[in-house]
């Protein structure tokens, strides 16, 4: 942040990306606009060229310039990545991991919250029942690359991928995960995923580092559920979770099914979050291909995404108003899927802004 005269201003990286990605992200610039010139603050917006098209045009996924100038932003602001005609792993692992790892966003912080009014494929869950946030370990584990072949492509072929587990590493996703479960917005209890009865190595780490952290945190109530079972309950007893820390592919793979019980991908943001640098968030669906260019998808993740860029900034009246947005469209609503929103996607924006300004 620049203060300019009595004026806060923000530089922002906006990486609208590829598919449906520039359409759900000027949603969110939208209510951005709304919500800052209420709040009285700046940003200047750097619009970065990154993606699948600019892949197949140049051959370029992220070059060093562009890394660069990201470093210098206050914040991030992604659309989504992934080309149909780019060989899957490219994009993700040279654009969207590489961002991650090279500006050392350790947490990836996805909010699981069912907001009123939101129709879910679970419907016994009551609005109180999914109010909880994964704190996912985002820059090591089985995501860290270490491996190899060995005979690639013959019969005796061997394939190995590695889980990177490092002290630091676990040590600092899981002191995030307490600070934030002691915090006035939980309440304060931190649930480790892992596998620890079968990943004897890796879930001994976490479970020491969560007993050892534990006494410095007298204030947290520590529990632990095994992955599998902890698909079980997001279905059955999600109430059960205030705060879940787990490593980088757990993580991965329970908030797609803690966005289902949101109301689906149209609703589900992240942040990758560098505490002491700077950090990314994004909607955490994909491209969505087959809704592009049609007006049918749902902005309110990356309008999501928004609301926790600001409050990372700081922003936290600005923050409130599109959260306040978010829960007014989402009562006109008719679901949160793409197509089925008894709205076009700028029109749900417009309703945001609507919430957010009142
Ligand atoms: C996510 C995505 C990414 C991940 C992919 C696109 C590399 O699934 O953000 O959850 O696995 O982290
Ligand atoms: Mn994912």
């Amino acid at each position: 942040m620049t203060v300019e005269g009595s004026v806060r201003r923000y530089r922002i990286g906006v990486i609208p990306g590829d598919g449906t990605g520039p359409e759900v992200i000027r949603e969110g610039l939208k209510v951005l606009e709304a919500v800052r010139a209420l709040e009285g603050f700046s940003v200047e917006l750097t619009t970065f060229d990154l993606g699948g098209e600019r892949y197949l045009r140049t051959g370029e996924v992220l070059p060093e310039e562009d890394l660069e100038r990201l470093r210098g932003m206050d914040a991030i602001y992604l659309g989504a990545v992934g080309h149909p005609e780019v060989r899957p792993g490219i994009l993700e692992r040279d654009l969207l991991l590489r961002i991650r790892f090279e500006l050392d966003q350790y947490v990836n912080l996805r909010p699981v919250i069912r907001y009123p009014g939101v129709r879910t494929l679970v419907p016994s869950h009551s609005e109180d029942d999914v109010n909880f946030v994964v704190v996912r370990e985002n820059s090591e584990g089985l995501y860290s690359g270490a491996g190899g072949f060995h005979r690639r492509g013959t019969p005796y072929e061997v394939a190995v991928q590695e889980s990177i587990n490092t002290r630091h590493g676990v040590e600092r996703i899981v002191r995030y995960a307490f600070e934030l479960a002691r915090g006035p917005e939980r309440r304060g209890k931190l649930t480790l995923v892992h596998k620890t009865n079968v990943l004897t190595y890796a879930g001994d780490l976490y479970q020491r580092v969560v007993d050892e952290l534990a006494p410095e945190y007298p204030d947290v109530r520590t529990d632990y559920v095994h992955v599998d079972a902890a698909c079980i309950y997001f279905l059955e007893q999600p109430s059960r979770f205030d705060v879940i820390v787990t490593d980088n592919m757990f993580g991965d793979i329970i908030t797609d099914l803690g966005a289902i019980i949101q109301g689906g991908m149209g609703i589900a943001a992240g942040g990758n979050i560098n505490p002491q640098g700077v950090s990314m968030f994004e909607p955490i669906g994909g491209t969505a291909p087959d809704h592009v260019g049609k007006g049918t998808i749902n902005p309110l993740a990356a309008i999501g995404a928004l609301q926790m860029l600001l409050r990372s900034l700081g922003e936290s009246g600005a923050a409130a108003r599109v959260d306040a947005g978010i829960r007014f469209a989402c009562t006109k609503m008719h679901s949160m899927r793409a197509g089925e929103m008894g709205y076009s996607t700028s029109e749900v924006g417009d309703l945001v802004v609507e919430g957010a300004t009142a």
